[in-house]
């Protein structure tokens, strides 16, 4: 199985990659979860994509499909994959698509969390993630049961720099101008399926499922 997971911020992308990871034992290339380690370790890529970050600003192409190039080479052996959030515009798939085909690799399906306005603002206001292994949670109603450390390592949890609001909508400007038209390069294709994000997390993975079961891509 070879898919990108694409939709917009809060949407669920970093959750259902992980799971599709854990089930299908497939590889995830996560653009975000990278270059946030660059960033975390000021390495050379990490200096150079932070103010786009904090701004909610995409990362210029050439270093985001330096990334990609590198770790499909990586991976290009194994079984399947998921690409979480990337490509991220039309340039960007369309380089993907050329990387691809090089590498005789045939992308299995495109898959577009959908999720209204307000559940991503409610997802990104109350998502905190442990700084040392990228575990996400959700902040309940209730601030006496928030967690203060990561029950998998112990790791501190973080509110992420830009799950602020005005940074939230730039995101979003960003996603509905760059990214739609990505996606509809997909449909074109035939290669998009959307599927419902709000609904609980092992129902959307449940779905997702079932889409690719029924389009014969698993
Ligand atoms: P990135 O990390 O990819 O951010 P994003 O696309 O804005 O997506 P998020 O990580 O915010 O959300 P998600 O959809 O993964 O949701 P999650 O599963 O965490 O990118 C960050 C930045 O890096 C970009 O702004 C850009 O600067 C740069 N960048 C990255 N890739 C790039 C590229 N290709 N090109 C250029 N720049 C790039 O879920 C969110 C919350 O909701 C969590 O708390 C989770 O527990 C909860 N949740 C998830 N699903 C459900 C559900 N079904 N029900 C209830 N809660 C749920």
């Amino acid at each position: 199985m070879k898919l990108i997971l694409l939709g917009p911020p809060g949407s669920g992308k970093g959750t259902q990659a992980q799971i599709l990871q854990e089930k299908f034992g497939l590889s995830k290339i996560s653009t975000g979860d990278i270059l946030r380690n660059a960033v975390a370790n000021e390495t050379p890529l990490g200096l150079k994509a932070k103010p786009y970050m904090e701004k909610g600003e995409l990362v210029p192409d050439e270093l985001i499909l330096q990334i990609l190039k590198e770790r499909l080479h990586e991976i290009k052996d194994r079984p399947g994959f998921v690409l979480d959030g990337v490509p991220r515009n039309l340039n960007q798939g369309k380089i993907l698509e050329k990387m691809l085909k090089e590498l005789h690799i045939t992308l299995t399906g495109v898959v577009e969390i959908e999720v209204p306005l307000p559940v991503i603002i409610d997802r990104l206001t109350l998502r905190r993630s442990c700084e040392k292994c990228g575990s996400v949670y959700t902040l309940k109603s209730d601030p006496s049961s928030h967690p203060t450390a990561c029950s998998r390592c112990g790791g501190k949890l973080i509110h992420r720099s830009d799950d602020t609001i005005p940074v939230i909508e730039k995101r979003l400007k960003i996603y509905q101008a760059e990214t739609l038209p990505l996606i509809r390069f997909y449909k074109e294709k035939g290669l998009l399926i959307q599927i419902n994000g709000s609904l609980p997390i092992p129902k959307v993975a449940e779905i997702l499922h079932d889409c690719l079961k029924v389009k014969g891509r698993n």
